[in-house]
Order: structure tokens, then C-alpha cells, then sequence
């Protein structure tokens, strides 16, 4: 079977903002936000389908957004490089609003792993052709602001636990920084390659990538150590035995889920992250495990072509899916992210 991403391609093109950002979701309440984690994949998956302007309009956008707080970025640089105290909620949010602005609430804000991200996306981006214009000076902005505090506790990607390292949001930096390296030069994948090494030193425990330092847990997001950061081969022995861990802990019949002890909305699959592991087993050259998962994704495609953020399976809370179903209503769909991951693992697979 050949994978057609067209009907996805088009969902995500007609949720862009005219000024670029990509709404995480058009239909949920709590999601008419840009967030960068969502967008950074979003906008690779549109490079890869060909859909380079729509890339290069995100790209712009956060250039926008976060080039207005350069001189607050600059002063906690500065305040970091000088030993001073630095207050979380100064820092760069995770998510804006569709034209660039903060969103005042009490969101957990402060997470890093989107920042990191976006810097890889960017570099992705650039292979193509020239950064866009203005972009470059937010990309030196962002990188300085990863290199000054990767190693600051901070939310993770599910935007819990301020006070962990998170193994993921340590591997986006590190991955971001990375890239900032080839794109930019400077000492910034000298820097990434410190943070790679802290995950290194803190985030294995009996022989695998646990999901934060002193948490010997696996969880969904170790899979993109390996795809698309390329921290690490699939043939890595620590990497090898994460994803044996994530498949035995984390499988469902109805996908993967985020980590074992989640009870938002239940704890239910997550379709992004089912096709991320699609999409890792193709890059890996296990075409039919791809399609295997692509197709329990399609499973949850709804009437309207949209895909959900989750969806209850086996083991989920009834208790918590209830709860979060009173307050925030049906798991968000269509969730742009859950299309750009299967996007991204359909051409993979081909
Ligand atoms: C998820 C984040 C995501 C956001 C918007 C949250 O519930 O935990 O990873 O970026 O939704 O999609």
C-alpha cells in the first residue's frame, strides 16, 4: 500500500495563520495558540511534502515573535553569565498567540525543548535553500539563549515536572544547538555536544534512556533521540534497548502512549506519537512495522479527516478521562501535530 499524505498536506496548509503560525489545534478550546514544539514539526513535515513557502512563513513568524523580546532574552543571558537569579517567568514562553504576542495566564511556560527544535527545523529548512530573511538574527538569538540555559530544569514536552531534566527536552537542545552549529558556526554545537553528554551522564539507567534524570521510566518522546534528531543510530545499543522498553511498556491496541503513569485524559494513545514511531521504523528501513502503526493511526481518523490528540484505549483511567472530558471537552482534534507525524511518516514509508 502506498501512503497519500495529500488530504493531511492540505489540512495542515489551511490552518497556517496568514502571518505563519500553525494553530496546534483549530477546534479545541485550550489549543488557539502557535506552539513551537507543534510548529517545528509541522513546518518540517510541509518542507518535506514540498511545501517550502508555508516552512518559511513559520519560520518568519517565530523570527517575529521572539525577535521582539530580544532585549529581555539578552538581559537573562546576561544575568545567567553574571551568576545573578534568574525568574522562570521571564523566560521565552512555549506557546503565542497567532500573531506573536504573549499570552498572560498561568500556563507552564517555561519548557526549552521547543526552542531546540525550531532551531532544527530552521537548519532542515536552510538545506533547501537561503534562510529567509531576518531570520538569521533570531536563530543567533535563540541559539545564545539554548547555550546559556539547557541545563535549566524546566517543563518537559507534555509541560509537567518544572524541576526535572527531562531527557527529551535535553536532546532537542542539544540537537538545536547542533544544528545552530552548521548553520551559524560560532561554539554552538560545542555547547550541544555538552548537553548531549549530560544525557549521556544522567539519563541512562540499566542500559537504556530513561525519561528524566533519577527516573528510571521510558517515555514516547525518547524515540526522536534517534528520529529526527539523529543523536543517535537505530543500531545504538542504549537506543536499541529504549525503544524495546517503549514498545513493551508503552504499546496498546491502540497506539503508543506518552508514558506509563499519565492520567491526562486518562492516559490514552497518543496518534503523534504512534506515527513517530512509524516513522522512525521506516528511516530504519522496516517498512511493514510502518504500516502497521499507520494503519492502527487511520483507525482514529474521524468522519471529518481529522485526527485526535489521543485516544482511550486499553489501561485507560476512567476517572481521569471523564474529569478531563468535563472540563476541556473530547481530546482535541484535528491536532495539527497528530497530522504533520503522519505526513512525515507516510512519505518516509513511501
Ligand atoms: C501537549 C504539548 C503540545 C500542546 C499543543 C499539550 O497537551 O502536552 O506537547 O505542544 O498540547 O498541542
Amino acid at each position: 500500500m502506498r501512503h497519500t499524505v495529500h488530504a493531511d498536506v492540505r489540512l495542515l496548509l489551511d490552518h497556517q495563520a496568514p502571518g505563519g503560525a500553525y494553530v496546534a489545534s483549530p477546534s479545541f478550546s485550550q489549543y488557539p495558540f502557535g506552539w513551537l514544539r507543534d510548529g517545528a514539526f509541522i513546518a518540517h513535515a510541509l518542507q518535506r511534502a514540498g511545501e517550502r513557502a508555508s516552512a518559511e512563513a513559520f519560520h518568519g513568524w517565530v523570527a517575529r515573535a521572539v525577535g521582539r523580546r530580544e532585549d529581555d532574552v539578552r538581559r537573562l543571558i546576561a544575568d545567567r553569565a553574571a551568576g545573578r537569579a534568574v525568574d522562570h517567568r521571564r523566560m521565552l514562553p512555549a506557546r503565542y498567540l497567532l500573531d506573536g504576542r504573549s499570552e498572560e495566564g498561568d500556563w507552564p511556560d517555561f519548557q526549552l525543548d521547543g526552542y531546540g527544535q525550531w532551531l532544527w527545523s530552521l537548519a532542515e529548512h536552510a538545506r533547501g535553500g537561503p534562510l529567509p530573511a531576518g531570520v538569521r538574527d533570531a536563530a543567533v538569538l535563540v541559539a545564545d539563549y539554548l547555550a546559556a540555559f539547557w541545563d535549566e530544569p524546566c517543563y518537559d514536552a507534555w509541560e509537567e515536572g518544572r524541576t526535572q531534566h527531562h531527557t527529551s527536552t535535553l536532546a532537542s537542545a542539544a540537537a538545536g544547538l547542533r544544528a545552530a552549529g552548521g548553520l551559524l558556526g560560532g561554539g554552538y554545537a560545542a555547547e550541544g555536544e555538552r548537553a548531549w553528554a549530560f544525557v549521556l551522564g544522567r539519563c541512562v539507567e540499566d542500559g537504556h534512556f530513561v525519561k528524566a534524570a533519577r527516573n528510571p521510566a521510558v517515555d514516547a518522546s525518547l524515540v526522536w533521540l534517534a528520529t529526527p534528531f539523529d543523536l543517535v543510530g537505530d543500531d545504538d545499543p542504549v537506543f536499541a534497548r529504549t525503544l524495546a522498553a517503549i514498545e513493551r511498556d508503552l504499546w496498546r491496541p491502540d497506539g503508543l502512549l506518552r508514558y506509563r503513569a499519565d492520567t491526562f485524559y486518562g492516559g490514552g494513545a497518543w496518534v503523534l506519537l504512534t506515527a513517530g514511531l512509524a516513522w522512525h521504523h521506516a528511516r530504519a528501513g522496516r517498512r511493514e512495522r510502518a504500516c502497521e502503526l499507520l494503519a492502527v493511526v487511520e483507525r482514529h481518523r474521524g468522519a471529518d479527516g481529522g485526527l485526535p490528540e489521543q485516544v482511550p484505549t486499553e489501561g485507560t483511567d476512567p476517572w481521569f478521562l471523564d474529569y478531563w472530558t468535563r472540563r476541556w471537552g473530547p481530546s482535541a482534534s484535528p491536532l495539527l501535530w497528530s497530522h504533520a507525524m503522519v505526513v512525515l511518516a507516510g512519505l518516509e514509508a513511501g
